[in-house]
């Protein structure tokens, strides 16, 4: 088997999926209030997912993410990762995780542990219930804060995502990083990049980029840079005085597109081979065609074929560029 190796040489070994746009929260910065979602029947099944992630795992991919949406929010969910599972007993799959709002950990912890699942990525931008509250419009922190120890007790490695927002989080930076240092989370701050409908005055607005963010944390400790990486685009830092783990996504500031390995699956089958471009490669059509797996194998390699450079997403000049229209719940981050 040659593996999926993309124009720029890059190997291709991670595949994101999203397993669902849906989500019971409606963060101010990923959707709106009033959220179109797809229509059910336009869904893959739990079994096509499984037929197209195996697709994927049979060329060469070894780190399965699963997002959405929310993905624990989709029914019969751990059907899935149950499924899933059976790749990291053969092997093949060396990492098998997702991607959460937190809201249904405490029922699923325990669950996703025993499917292998050993590290969990929650979302969380604010510690303030009250913000917590305004930003999610849905949520409840106090629910997320229950996952994420539900998440602990079943032995799972919690890394917190936040979305740098100039406004909103300026003043938790420290308050985020003591409570991660005490809990033991990594923690990993994200530059909010347009996706969606949002207009470019309040994109701009919220926009907090991380070299200033990094330098305030600078003015307070010691950063070693970390060579270690989990496969994802965080780039670490080692924070002298806590010894813990301060990851940087970062778009915006410092483009990480030369060494992306990874390709995202949405829940009706649409392959897109940048989180930042609209092309995309429909996969539901050649894996409905025929019960064997040559089809989509052939689809996959296609698509892996045009896989562009990188984003456009850029804000320099007081000006938003390189939007795309898709909310990040429809691709999953
Ligand atoms: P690990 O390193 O495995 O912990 O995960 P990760 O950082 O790859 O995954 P995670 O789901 O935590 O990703 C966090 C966020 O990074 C996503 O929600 C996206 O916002 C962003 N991100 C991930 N991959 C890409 C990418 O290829 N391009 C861009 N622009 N952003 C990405
Ligand atoms: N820019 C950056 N991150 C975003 N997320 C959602 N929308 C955006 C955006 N426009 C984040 C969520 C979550 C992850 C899946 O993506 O907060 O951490
Ligand atoms: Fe849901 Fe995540 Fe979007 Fe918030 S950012 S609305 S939790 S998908």
């Amino acid at each position: 088997m040659t593996p999926l190796i993309d124009p720029f040489a890059r190997p291709i070994t991670y595949l994101r999926v999203s397993v669902t746009d849906r989500c019971d929260f409606r963060c101010t910065y990923c959707m709106s209030e009033h959220m179109q979602f797809l229509p059910k029947k336009d869904l893959l099944t739990l079994e096509e997912l499984d037929r197209l992630c195996s697709a994927f795992i049979g060329l060469g991919v070894e780190k399965l993410r699963i997002t959405g949406g929310e993905p624990l929010v989709r029914k019969g969910i751990m059907t899935f990762f149950r499924a899933m599972s059976r790749h990291l007993g053969t092997g093949a799959l060396k990492e098998l995780t997702l991607t959460t709002n937190g809201s249904q950990l405490s029922r699923f912890a325990a669950e996703l542990a025993d499917c292998g699942v050993r590290r969990v990525n929650v979302s969380l931008d604010t510690l303030v219930a009250d913000k917590f509250a305004a930003i999610t419009r849905w949520g409840r922190l106090d629910q997320v804060m229950e996952g994420i120890v539900a998440a602990k007790a079943a032995g799972l490695r919690v890394k917190i995502n936040t979305v740098a927002l100039k406004g909103f989080n300026e003043d938790e930076l420290f308050a985020l990083l003591d409570w991660c240092a005490g809990e033991g989370h990594d923690l990993t701050f994200i530059e909010v990049m347009p996706m969606g409908e949002m207009g470019e005055e309040m994109r701009l607005d919220q926009y907090w980029p991380l070299k200033d963010l990094r330098a305030r944390l600078a003015e307070r400790f010691t950063l070693t840079e970390l060579a270690e990486r989990t496969g994802g685009p965080a780039r670490y830092v080692r924070i002298g005085e806590t010894g813990q783990k301060v990851g940087f996504i970062t778009p915006l500031t410092h483009n990480f597109c030369e060494s992306c390995n990874r390709v995202r699956l949405t829940c009706t089958g649409e392959l897109y081979m940048c989180l930042g471009q609209e092309d995309m490669a429909d996969l539901r059509a050649p894996l409905r065609a025929s019960p064997d797996d040559a089809l989509v194998g052939q689809a996959i390699r296609a698509a892996i074929a045009r896989k562009p450079k990188g984003h456009d997403f850029d804000y320099s000049r007081q000006h938003v560029s390189g939007q795309v229209s898709r909310h990040m719940s429809h691709t999953g981050g």
